[in-house]
């Protein structure tokens, strides 16, 4: 399962035209199912996730869909990432059983949707079948920076690779990552008054991709919040450290970090 949406990570695309049908009830009984079933970043923060209909679904940015799905989350220190880490598994998902989706940070549910729930709205993905067939044949087709603009690391290609070719809001690609104890990952996303909320859901969706190339590799992977360095790049703001462990036990290898590890404003 973890390997079909590893290789998800390199077709993906975020499909706005979708077929004016709906799915079938099978089919969003077994995604409601995979849904509650996906791995969370920060396990202690409660999340709640509901298909909802177009209607339910209103402002900026909106696109049309026959289906939005919206990721609820306990009002919680992490609580954007989390969401973002658990929904692209279910981005990945729709993409590895031939349907699309498109993340919506701007669209919001109309309020009476946001009623009955205890749990805050976080953010939707828009999902249906894709108008056509859109999906990428390989890293050369994304529009990204080059991991030398986000990372100082040298040594884990690999899932540095997935997490340079995640979705971020409006291809902002707001992350920096750092080399961390024993071969961890820390994870930082740009500070902003505006996106802040975004940049934060943006960086849980690379989180997401790197456990998966992380798990590709044969590594078991765990995650922590307690930054090592005290100090990541300036501008940025940490929001978490994955840490690889070989299924022997050992910790992974450190990557080199680059001379100089220099500053990111
Ligand atoms: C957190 C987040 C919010 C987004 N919000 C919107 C949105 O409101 N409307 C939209 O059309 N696309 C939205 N996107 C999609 C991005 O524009 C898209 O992921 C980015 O341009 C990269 O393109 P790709 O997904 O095709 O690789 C969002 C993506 C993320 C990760």
């Amino acid at each position: 399962m973890q390997e079909e949406l590893y290789r998800a990570i390199f077709e993906r695309r975020s499909v706005r035209k979708f077929e004016d049908v709906e799915l079938k009830e099978g089919v969003l009984a077994r995604l409601r199912t995979f849904t509650s079933e996906v791995r969370p970043l920060f396990p202690e923060i409660r999340t709640d996730f509901r298909v909802v209909g177009p209607e339910e679904v209103k402002g900026l940015f909106k696109v049309k869909a026959p289906h939005y799905l919206v990721a609820f989350s306990e009002k919680k220190d992490g609580d954007a990432a989390n969401v973002g880490f658990m929904l692209q598994q279910v981005d990945l998902h729709l993409v590895s059983i031939g349907l699309g989706a498109c993340w919506q940070g701007g669209p919001r549910l109309t309020r009476a949707s946001r009623e009955g729930s205890e749990l805050e709205p976080v953010i939707l993905l828009a999902f249906g079948i894709p108008l056509r067939d859109e999906r990428r044949k390989g890293a050369p087709d994304f529009d990204r920076r080059p991991l030398s603009e986000i990372t100082e690391i040298s040594g884990h290609e690999e899932i540095l690779e997935a997490a340079r070719l995640a979705p971020s809001a409006m291809n902002r690609q707001p992350w920096y990552f750092t080399a961390g104890e024993n071969g961890s990952i820390n994870v930082y996303a740009a500070r902003s008054s505006v996106r802040e909320r975004m940049n934060l859901v943006s960086a849980g969706i690379a989180l997401c991709h790197m456990w998966l190339a992380a798990a590709h590799q044969g590594f078991s992977v765990g995650f922590d919040r307690e930054p090592d360095e005290t100090t990541g790049p300036k501008g940025y703001d940490y929001v978490a450290t994955m840490i690889t462990r070989h299924a022997s036990g050992a910790q992974s290898q450190v990557g080199n970090v680059a001379k100089g590890g220099r500053q990111v404003s």
